[in-house]
């Protein structure tokens, strides 16, 4: 028996790169979620041509067009609802959300953030590991709270920093396994194999093996 699929919004600023990951897990009709909305707050965002070419519906909220964040939070709520969206995926989601609206969406909300998070949140992470001088860097899936980079983890992934890296060297080695762990992250997610409890992500056994943690 195939139990319904949840249905996705992706909200992007930019190029889609996650994105296009997660429209490409989602074409296995296995897979526990269905990307049914593609929604950027920039006109010129790349990915939207990327999304409309993979038949997805995608719309623009332009946020420079509300007077303030509660009527562009509004304007988002209003077209998750016209789309019926269970989950929204944040990716490459450059616009930061009132606490109102994210607490509305607890549990039902995912980021990926290009570190291995606590460390290195908000700008340029690539850089602020490369000045910290750290051996192993990587990226995070998880939960959003309204606390920037701040919500209970998901899933991760480590790389490591080589001699000679620069930032764009290490963005491309965190992004390639960006592109792993977001459709894994968001499939665990999806059939309930992580979820939020009392503020922490409980994983079931099977989630911990898929993450690689043992059981
Ligand atoms: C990714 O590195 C993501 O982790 C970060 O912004 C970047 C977006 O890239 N939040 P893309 O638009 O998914 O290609």
């Amino acid at each position: 028996m195939s139990i319904a699929r949840r249905r996705v919004a992706i909200l992007i600023s930019g190029r889609g790169s996650n994105m296009a990951s997660l429209i490409e897990a989602a074409r296995d009709p296995t897979y526990p979620a269905a990307i049914t909305l593609v929604l950027s707050n920039r006109p010129d965002a790349a990915g939207l041509a990327r999304a409309a070419e993979a038949g997805i519906a995608t719309q623009v909220v332009d946020h420079t067009t509300f007077l303030d964040r509660v009527a562009f939070d509004a304007a988002i709520g209003r077209s998750l609802g016209d789309h019926a969206i269970d989950l929204v995926c944040l990716a490459g989601f450059m616009r930061i959300f009132t606490d109102a609206f994210v607490t509305g969406w607890q549990g039902r909300m995912l980021n990926i953030h290009p570190s291995l998070l606590p460390a290195f949140k908000g700008l340029h992470p690539h850089a602020q590991a490369l000045a910290a001088g750290v051996r192993i860097h990587g990226c995070t899936v998880h939960y959003v709270v309204p606390e920037l980079d701040s919500g209970p983890i998901v899933a991760q992934a480590a790389v490591p920093v080589m001699a000679g890296d620069d930032e764009a060297a290490l963005a491309g080695r965190v992004l390639a396994e960006e592109h792993r762990l977001y459709p894994l992250g968001l499939r665990l997610v999806a059939e309930g194999a992580a979820r939020l409890e009392a503020g922490r992500t409980v994983l079931t056994s099977g989630a911990r093996t898929a993450l690689g943690l043992g059981v």
